[in-house]
């Protein structure tokens, strides 16, 4: 048994698929530049803010932007993004993602959010889960992206406990560093071979508390 008190949740492909919707936007975005990006360079993508996930991918593409058009670039892909955040239903949580969630508010965990998506209470809402969560720590309240431990290390502020009380599930490569950044220990929602988190799991619906207090 160990002294876990807290989880912290990313939100995109941790308890939604939005990293679908985020990829579509983006390849969209992409293609009528004139260019595309393979699944790869997509992965790289995942847990980065809307900014800086365009700064590589125009860098992929080779293309040159000033400030201005880059700002009108980012709000038309996030145009694109919400078109199909905003068809989203309560359906659309991953499997076990809830249940779990639940699970541990039983067993006394607090539960937090920790995203760089500005959209994150949009979606929490869409999906009517957002009571679930006693603390949300989203894009507009931190100003450090991930591997940057900032947005978990708010995360178990809010809660009030302590980093090495937490567990951060991830399917980032730059959250799994932020969350090992901040001194905590962290789940992988994917492949073995991407993730070099604790544990890596496919979904939510193979975690358990049991697996939880053995990290
Ligand atoms: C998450 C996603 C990223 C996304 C970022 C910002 O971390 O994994 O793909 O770029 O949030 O999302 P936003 O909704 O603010 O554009
Ligand atoms: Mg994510």
């Amino acid at each position: 048994m160990n002294n876990i008190k807290a989880c912290i949740f990313d939100l995109d492909g941790v308890i939604v698929d939005t990293a679908v919707y985020h990829y579509k936007a983006w390849k969209r975005l992409a293609n009528s530049l004139g260019f595309d990006f393979t699944e790869h360079q997509n992965e790289q993508l995942k847990g980065v803010s809307r900014v800086r996930s365009l700064e590589l991918i125009l860098g992929w593409g080779g293309v040159t932007k000033t400030a201005e058009e880059q700002e009108v670039l980012a709000t038309q892909k996030n145009t694109w993004y919400m078109e199909m955040v905003n068809q989203m239903k309560p359906d659309e949580i991953l499997p076990g993602a809830k249940e779990f969630v639940e699970v541990c508010r039983k067993a006394g965990i607090k539960i937090a959010l920790g995203s760089a998506s500005k959209n994150s209470m949009t979606i929490l809402n869409k999906i009517g889960i957002t009571n679930l969560f006693d603390a949300v720590i989203d894009g507009n309240k931190v100003s450090k992206a991930k591997p940057d431990p900032e947005v978990f290390l708010e995360g178990a502020k809010a809660l009030s406990v302590a980093p090495e009380e937490c567990v951060v599930f991830e399917d980032a490569i730059a959250g799994v560093e932020a969350a090992k950044a901040g001194g905590m220990k962290v789940v992988g929602i994917g492949q073995p071979g991407v993730l070099d988190a604790d544990l890596v799991i496919s979904g939510l619906d193979k975690m358990t508390l049991d697996k939880l207090f053995k990290l």
